[in-house]
């Protein structure tokens, strides 16, 4: 019995000297503290905030939404196709690719979730739509389907881009 009470009175020594210490050392150390190191704050500065009743005057997506697909024209049409094409392929990667697919028929990790499932871009539904409702589609969505819109997150000129590839793609 005495000696479990040593061992034990040992034990709790030891463990109460090594928390002082480290704690000691912890409370002292010089460097890599966090709190010693700048934080980043994300908007620490208040964000610019427009004048009240200010309105655009010009471009923005509502403008494109109101324009019928038919008369929506890609403002590439004078680049050249293959280095478009290449932006639109590399587009493709960043902003279709997980849902649409490696082989753009809709097989792919997040795709896989949706219902129904993202169609083939390669069939011949899409690629006869007009490049105009391919980049409406993609721009704003669909009313009642899945195609999340994504005019807020591509800029226009990269959606096009990647109209232009899909329709290069051709019919499988
Ligand atoms: C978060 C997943 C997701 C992303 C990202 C996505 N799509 Fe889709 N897309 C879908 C789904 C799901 C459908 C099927 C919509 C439906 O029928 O309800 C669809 C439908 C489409 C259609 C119409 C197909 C048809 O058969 O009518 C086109 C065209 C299309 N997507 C192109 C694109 C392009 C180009 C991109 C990249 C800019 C893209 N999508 C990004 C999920 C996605």
């Amino acid at each position: 019995m005495k000696r479990i009470a040593i061992l034990g009175g040992a034990a709790i020594t030891v463990f109460l000297v090594a928390y002082g210490a480290i704690t000691f050392y912890d409370y002292n150390m010089k460097i890599g503290r966090m709190w010693e190191t700048p934080a980043v704050r994300p908007h620490e500065v208040p964000i610019l905030a427009m004048d009240k009743n200010t309105v655009p005057v010009g471009g923005g997506e509502a403008a494109v939404r109101l324009v019928p697909v038919q008369r929506l024209v890609s403002p590439l049409s004078g680049a050249d196709p293959a280095a478009v094409n290449q932006a639109g392929q590399v587009l493709y990667r960043t902003y279709c690719i997980h849902c649409h697919g490696k082989y753009h028929d809709g097989n792919a990790t997040v795709g896989q979730s949706f219902a129904p499932l993202p169609g083939d871009l390669r069939s011949a539904r899409v690629q006869r739509m007009p490049e105009g409702q391919i980049f409406s589609e993609i721009s704003f969505g669909v009313a009642g389907k899945r195609q999340p819109p994504l005019a807020t997150t591509i800029e226009a000129t990269d959606r096009w881009r990647i109209v232009a590839y899909v329709k290069s793609l051709g019919i499988r």
